[in-house]
This record gives C-alpha cells, sequence and structure tokens, in this order.
C-alpha cells in the first residue's frame, strides 16, 4: 500500500481522472459516475473515488497543485495499477484570441518546473500527451461543441512568478495557457509507459505576471463540465 494513497491496486479503475483539486474529484464522482461509486482514498484529504462510467470502470483522484505534489499521486497511481491517466484542471490563457471557458488540450507541456528535470535525472526530454488520447478528446470536444484548442502548454512550478515578461515569452515561443502539472504527469507516462493526457479549461486570460483577468463562476462551471465529459469519455474510449 502506498504512502499518500490509502488503496489497493483493485480500489482503482485502469483509468483515472486526476483534477487538482479534491472537490473537483468529489464533483466528478457525484456528476458524471454512475450511481454507486465509492470512496478509496482520502489520506491528507486527498480525495480519491472509484466507480463506473456509462457502466466502464473509471475512478477519479486529486493530485493538489504543482508537480512536486501531482508527481507523487501520479507515481502511487502507476504503482497501483493506473494505465490510463488524464489530468483534467484550468490553466491561465496565453495565446491571442484564446476565450474563458475554452478547452485547451494539451499536446505537450513545457516543464517550467525543476522536479520534472529531476525525474529524467537533468537529461533533456520533451513531455509529450498519447496521440491516441489528444485525438479523442479533439474530436469529442468538437462534438460537443467546444471551441478546442490543441497545441503545447507550459508546467510552471511557480503561481506566483517573479520574472519580468516571461508570460508574452511563452506565449511568443506559441505556447496556449499555462498551469502546473502535466509536464510530470507526460513524463512518468513515458518512463512508465502508461497514456497520459491533459485538457484544461482556460479560467484565466494573462496579460502579463502582474494582470488577468478571471472567468465568472458561471463560465467555470460550464468550461469545467464540458471538459469532465469529454475527459471522461475518452477515459472510457
Ligand atoms: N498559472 C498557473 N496555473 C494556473 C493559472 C495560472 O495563471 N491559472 C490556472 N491555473
Amino acid at each position: 500500500m502506498p504512502i499518500h494513497l490509502r488503496a489497493d491496486p483493485s480500489d482503482y479503475a485502469p483509468a483515472v481522472l486526476v483534477p487538482g483539486d479534491p472537490r473537483r474529484a468529489k464533483y466528478i464522482a457525484d456528476t458524471f459516475f454512475d450511481p454507486g461509486f465509492r470512496l478509496v482514498n482520502d489520506e491528507r484529504g486527498a480525495l480519491g473515488f472509484t466507480g463506473t462510467f456509462q457502466g466502464k470502470p473509471i475512478s477519479v483522484q486529486s493530485v493538489g497543485m504543482g508537480c512536486a505534489s501531482a508527481g507523487i499521486y501520479y507515481n502511487e497511481l502507476i504503482q497501483l495499477g493506473a494505465q490510463r491517466i488524464i489530468r483534467v484542471g484550468t490553466a491561465g490563457g496565453l495565446a491571442p484570441g484564446l476565450q474563458m471557458a475554452d478547452t485547451v488540450v494539451a499536446i505537450s507541456a513545457t516543464a517550467d518546473d525543476p522536479v520534472v528535470a529531476q525525474m529524467t535525472q537533468g537529461e533533456a526530454h520533451s513531455p509529450t500527451a498519447s496521440w491516441n488520447l489528444v485525438e479523442l478528446a479533439v474530436n469529442r470536444g468538437r462534438e460537443l461543441g467546444a471551441r478546442v484548442h490543441v497545441g503545447p502548454i507550459v508546467s510552471s512550478g511557480l503561481f506566483y512568478d517573479p520574472r519580468q515578461g516571461i508570460m508574452q515569452r511563452w506565449a511568443d515561443r506559441g505556447h496556449l495557457a499555462v498551469e502546473m502539472e502535466a509536464a510530470m504527469l507526460y513524463t512518468l507516462g513515458a518512463i512508465h509507459k502508461v497514456e497520459t493526457l491533459c485538457v484544461c479549461t482556460i479560467s484565466d486570460l494573462i496579460t502579463d505576471e502582474n494582470n488577468a483577468e478571471r472567468i465568472s463562476d458561471d463560465d467555470m462551471k460550464i468550461g469545467v463540465d464540458r471538459m469532465m465529459q469529454i475527459a471522461c469519455d475518452v477515459a472510457i474510449a
């Protein structure tokens, strides 16, 4: 039994959704899973649930914020037999033309967090999603009427970033959005031969390090619900 997931391999489905927020994990189970799902972890309040979605096994496990926290849970989920791990989260929009509640399917995640390079022992690595999951998510998102953007994102180690101009430089190099957990997921997926994907809802539009416009609660719910629907469909596909 791992240290942070107080569970046995049989407690998790092969496909696991991984939001950061424990309450979002509960919301996903309550809203999307078939009735009868069960709590499989509450160590440190990191809620995890297992049940079915449209009759097929699925789990959701919250992983906290940042690659260091999320990496603990990704590692332990892999130890427990996870085969397909899909991050659902929010991200700050960097690219021109993005709108609040848009869906970003991250084809790759630049690792702006030193713990990812520690995982590869300093060797350069390109954290990349599993193409089959990217394709499924993009197609499903468009069917659901989402505004879907596909491209690279940044996984930053710092929410409050003192580096002047960094957001603009990331945008200039083609990144769509910034979040904090995908690069670790994609790197561990490559190391352990597990399928991985990150789907994000745009929750802020970032002008620079000091200025961001925040989404309304109503738009957040619309965007997050649509992202979760996409992620559940991809999880069981
Ligand atoms: N930065 C990092 N992660 C985020 C942001 C952000 O601005 N918004 C949502 N997740």
